[in-house]
């Protein structure tokens, strides 16, 4: 695997691998890296002649600056395990590779910024369409690979794409869980022993709602799994919602194509999202 930290260096590389009409798989990460992320490395493996990764903890995304701070980074673990999957090309570039110091951007994303993460994190969704439009000019991908675990960021980024017509197909690749169901994610490592028993409700709400979606009404499937995080030890619900998959507006009926519940909370200072498909 080779590893870049400048952008001049990695575009020279993919420009000579481009000539030769290669396709470019990209999957942007922020590092501390598990088998979720492994698996969009693994299914961009399957759809590109080559994978790029990149490995950025990207501080424009981060409102809260102690998340920022103790976000892990254990880097030489994370360049182990790219290598053991594969990946050809690692992209680890310094915040000043980045960003230009008084750098200020904006892009509208209208509703889709306001509502959920976008609503309990202001300004995340900027510095995510920052980086990943930064990214997207550096690799120039032809594919570039994002978890479903974030569903509203891969809507994001596709709304992004077609307002700034770049030419980039993304693909959304399915949530990687524990075996109990537990979604992966960089951030479970703060939970301690008991915070990730109690984590456990998110998706024990998910998947009952998806279980009950055929007998019981939209109301009360969100008033039901609501209740129930409310009920549950150590969780501190931020939402729960249940919307149209397309637009992530709420779900007016069964008949929609695609119904997503979506959930945010806390589980002691951890901040974890998940969502399911219920149809
Ligand atoms: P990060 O949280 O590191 O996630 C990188 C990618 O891995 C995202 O596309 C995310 O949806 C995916 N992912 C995380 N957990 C997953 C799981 N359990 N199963 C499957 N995929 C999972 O998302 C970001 O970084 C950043 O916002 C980024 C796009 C890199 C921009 O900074």
């Amino acid at each position: 695997m080779e590893i870049f930290v400048t952008k001049s260096a990695l575009s020279a590389s993919l420009d000579e691998l481009k000539k030769q009409k290669k396709v470019i798989g990209f999957v942007p990460t922020m590092g501390a890296l598990h088998d979720g992320h492994l698996s969009l490395i693994n299914i961009a493996r399957e759809q590109s002649d080559v994978v790029v990764c990149s490995i950025f903890v990207n501080p424009t995304q981060f409102n809260d600056p102690s998340d920022l701070e103790k976000y892990p980074r254990p880097v030489e673990a994370d360049i182990e395990k790219l290598k053991s999957v594969n990946c050809d090309i690692l992209f680890l570039p310094p915040v000043h590779e980045m960003y230009q110091q008084g750098e200020s951007w904006h892009i509208d994303l209208g509703y889709l910024e306001h509502i959920l993460e976008g609503k309990s994190r202001p300004g995340h969704y900027q510095g995510v369409t920052q980086v990943v439009k930064k990214f997207f000019d550096i690799v120039k991908p032809d594919i570039a690979f994002f978890g479903q675990k974030d569903f509203q960021q891969v809507l994001i980024l596709r709304k992004m794409t077609e307002m700034l017509e770049i030419p980039v197909n993304i693909v959304m690749c399915p949530i990687k869980r524990e075996s109990d169901g537990l979604a992966l994610s960089s951030r479970n490592i703060h939970l301690s022993e008991v915070e990730r028993r109690n984590a456990l409700a998110l998706s024990a709400a998910l998947q009952t709602t998806k279980d009950h979606f055929q007998e019981k009404d939209l109301a009360s499937l969100k008033e039901e799994a609501v209740a129930f995080l409310n009920a549950s030890e150590g969780i501190d619900l931020d939402y729960f919602e249940i919307y149209d998959a397309a637009t992530l507006k709420p779900a007016e009926s069964k008949e929609i194509e695609s119904i997503i519940a979506l959930v945010a909370a806390r589980s002691g200072e951890t901040r974890l999202i998940d969502n399911m498909i219920l149809n």
